[in-house]
This record gives structure tokens, C-alpha cells and sequence, in this order.
């Protein structure tokens, strides 16, 4: 998997519904570990399978909270019980220089397995929960985008074009 790259807004790999991963194989984790490996080459908090264009519901993500790398890997994630509201400026490494406020749950429950195929479950809030709501979204072929206001959309439509065209390039 060494010819991994990040996909681009306009790749149709960015709006398909990933599959859960039924295996914690050795594949699986090679991808976890070069997805990390991409994240932080790209200095990005969190990334979905589906931006490197493999369609499994698995993301990675460090909000850099701690010293030093804290890479975390989610498989299959669930998410129940979301409550209240909060907004966070989002950007997202498939949708380069374009940074707007999103408005999200503020707290939910999270389950996931981990890397190791233990059961993780918490109550997700702050920064990393805004991370993994952004990045389960990858999963449902949704993008932070779609949730910008009519105005809003309008501001970003020339650099989301900009995007698209280079993304037809990239792929042809
Ligand atoms: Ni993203």
C-alpha cells in the first residue's frame, strides 16, 4: 500500500459509503500505519480510509493535545446519544486552505474497536470528539462542506472548483 495518497475534493472516493472492516488483519493494520504516517506528514488531526481512497470505516487521528505523538486509530465507530451544540472552525486535508466554523453535536458516545480488536467505548466531547464526528462523516460520504450555509457556499465555490479540477488531473 505504498502508493497511498491523499484524494482530493472532487474524487468520487470522497462521496461513497465505506464498508465496515470485518477483519483486523495484517492489511489493516499496514493501513492504519501509513495512514498515520500521511496525517502527519500533512500535519492533519484526524483522517478517514475513504480520503486515500480505500472504502473502510477506519480513521486515525492525534489532536496533539499531549506531548509528543498520541496516534489513535478507530475502527467501525458508533455514535449514540449526541447532545447540545458547538462550533468549531473544521478544515479537512482533502479540501486544502479552506477553513469554516461547523456546527456539531457537543458531546455523544462513542464505541469503536481499537487496533488491537478490544472495544473501546467513551464519552466523546472537545476537540477529539469534534475530530471523530468530522471524520465518521468521511464514512457516510460527507464532507464539512455540505454543512456551510447557502452564503457560505457561494464564498468557497471558486476554491471548491479550483480543487475539483485538480483533483480530474490528479486521477487522469
Ligand atoms: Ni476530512
Amino acid at each position: 500500500m505504498a502508493s497511498l495518497r491523499i484524494r482530493i475534493y472532487g474524487d468520487p472516493c470522497l462521496r461513497e459509503v465505506a464498508e465496515p472492516v470485518d477483519e483486523i488483519d495484517d492489511e489493516i493494520k499496514e493501513l492504519a500505519a501509513d495512514m498515520i504516517e500521511i496525517m502527519y506528514e500533512n500535519s492533519g488531526i484526524g483522517l478517514a480510509a475513504p480520503q486515500v481512497g480505500i472504502g473502510k470505516r477506519l480513521f486515525v487521528a492525534d489532536t496533539q493535545e499531549q506531548e509528543g505523538p498520541n496516534p489513535m486509530v478507530f475502527i467501525n465507530p458508533s455514535i449514540r446519544n449526541q447532545s447540545g451544540t458547538s462550533t468549531m472552525e473544521e478544515g479537512c486535508l482533502s479540501i486544502p486552505d479552506v477553513r469554516e466554523d461547523v456546527k456539531r453535536a457537543e458531546s455523544f458516545d462513542l464505541e469503536a474497536l481499537d487496533l488491537e480488536g478490544n472495544v473501546v467505548r467513551f464519552r466523546a466531547d472537545g476537540l477529539l470528539g469534534r475530530v471523530i464526528l468530522h471524520e465518521v462523516d468521511h464514512f457516510e460520504g460527507k464532507l464539512f462542506v455540505d454543512y456551510l450555509s447557502p452564503v457560505k457556499k457561494i464564498m468557497v465555490k471558486d476554491q471548491l472548483r479550483a480543487l475539483e479540477k485538480e483533483s480530474l488531473a490528479a486521477s487522469s
